[in-house]
């Protein structure tokens, strides 16, 4: 398993940082970026990659079959990370069919694509990278493991679980060697800003509203993208096909307390009076469907692939605060009209 590796969805969020993993782990292995660029997508994510001989981009959408079978035809991988995905929960909320054709669609035809292009082969590997909200929603107690039945209950959940689904019958049916994988929150460097982290560090910057969905009570479980991207470079070359593996920070917060702490080391950074961006916080009506709370149960990660979180939450708060305040221009190219566009109907009524 030594061939070159697909990594779609590279210029997202998290892929990126896959791709930082791969090359430093793998300095002899051509990895080919692979993504639509949507609104979500962005180069200048990969720009580390930019002058490296053992990179390439691919700009192709994964529910166009032509373009993923060229690039299977160019790339010749020995293993694909299969990333790329609408992610945002809001968003599915407003227009779930292109959730259903990118998560569902595109992931079936890439599965299929795979298959052609590896036949009965089994020294290849197919990670499909999923969430913790296909196991649906948890009350005070209890996580979920990769044994916890589905139970999607959003747009965005319900097409991943789709997705998830056709990857393990493709395992079932044609002995494809895919791997699948359930992730909680993730946060750090490089995520588009719709989401809670970003938006409410960067309201508090610019002195604007910071919303915080109901009352805030809602848990979720906070992993920093580094140690999941190290997670997934791991399972692809550790894990065994037709298993699945979770992962997940052991860091539950309320969202209403994970802002005030966020909020309070952007104040400390900026070297404003403690307490300046917790007023920002204005209370929005609730997202539709709300999960009130996500946990995972990481032991079975942790004995089988070795892998553990290696970034506290309070690390990579200051470490996030201080990426966004050192990266304007980045900012600048993110929010393109779209961007506005969604915060002006998305938000509006709301506060
Ligand atoms: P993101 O929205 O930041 O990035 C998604 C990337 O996929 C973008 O670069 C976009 O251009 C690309 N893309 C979208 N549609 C495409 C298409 N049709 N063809 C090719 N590329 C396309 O998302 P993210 O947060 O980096 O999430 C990556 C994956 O990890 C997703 O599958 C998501 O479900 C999963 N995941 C995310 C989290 C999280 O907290 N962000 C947690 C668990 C799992
Ligand atoms: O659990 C894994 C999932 O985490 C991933 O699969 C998704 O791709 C990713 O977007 C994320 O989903 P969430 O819906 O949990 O993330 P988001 O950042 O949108 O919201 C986190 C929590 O904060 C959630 O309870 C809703 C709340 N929230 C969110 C926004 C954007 C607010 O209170 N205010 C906001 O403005």
């Amino acid at each position: 398993m030594n061939g070159p590796i697909l990594v779609t969805g590279a210029a997202g969020f998290i892929g990126s940082h896959v791709v930082d993993v791969l090359r430093s782990q793998f300095p002899d292995r051509h990895v080919a970026s692979f993504d639509a660029l949507t609104y979500a997508g962005n180069l200048d994510n990969l720009a580390a990659h930019r002058d490296d001989p053992n990179h390439s981009f691919i700009h192709g959408d994964v529910a166009d079959r032509d373009a993923v079978r060229a690039a299977f035809d160019a790339v010749a991988p020995t293993a694909v990370l299969h990333l790329a995905a609408e992610s945002h929960v809001d968003r599915s909320l407003v227009d779930p069919l292109s959730f259903v054709r990118t998560n569902v669609m595109g992931t079936a035809v890439l599965l299929q694509e795979a298959r052609r292009a590896w036949g009965d082969r089994t020294d290849v590997r197919f990670v499909h990278v999923s969430t913790d909200e296909v196991f649906g929603a948890l009350g005070e107690t209890g996580s979920f493991d990769a044994h916890t039945p589905y139970d999607p209950r959003s747009p965005y959940s319900a097409s991943k679980a789709g997705s998830d689904h056709l990857a393990r019958a493709f395992h079932h049916s044609y002995g494809l060697p895919v791997i699948v994988t359930n992730c909680t929150n993730n946060y750090g460097p490089r995520q588009f800003p719709e989401k809670l982290v970003p938006l409410a560090l960067l309201r508090a910057v610019e002195g604007g509203i910071v919303p915080v969905y109901g009352q805030g009570q809602q848990v979720r479980d906070w992993l920093h993208v580094r140690d999941h991207a190290r997670g997934l470079v791991s399972t692809m070359r550790d894990g065994v096909p037709g298993s699945t593996y979770v992962f997940g920070g052991e860091a539950e917060r309320k969202n209403l307390d994970l802002v005030t702490d966020l909020l309070d080391v952007v104040d400390a950074q900026l070297g404003r009076p403690s307490g300046t961006s917790r007023a920002f916080i204005r209370f929005v009506a609730d997202r539709p469907g709300h999960d009130y709370r996500y946990a995972m149960d990481i032991e079975a990660t942790r004995r089988d692939l070795g892998w553990a979180p290696s970034v506290s939450l309070a690390e990579g708060l200051r470490d996030t605060v201080a990426w966004y305040l050192a990266n304007g221009p980045w900012l600048e190219r993110v929010r393109s009209g779209n961007y506005r566009a969604w915060e002006t109907t998305w938000y509006a009524g709301r506060q």
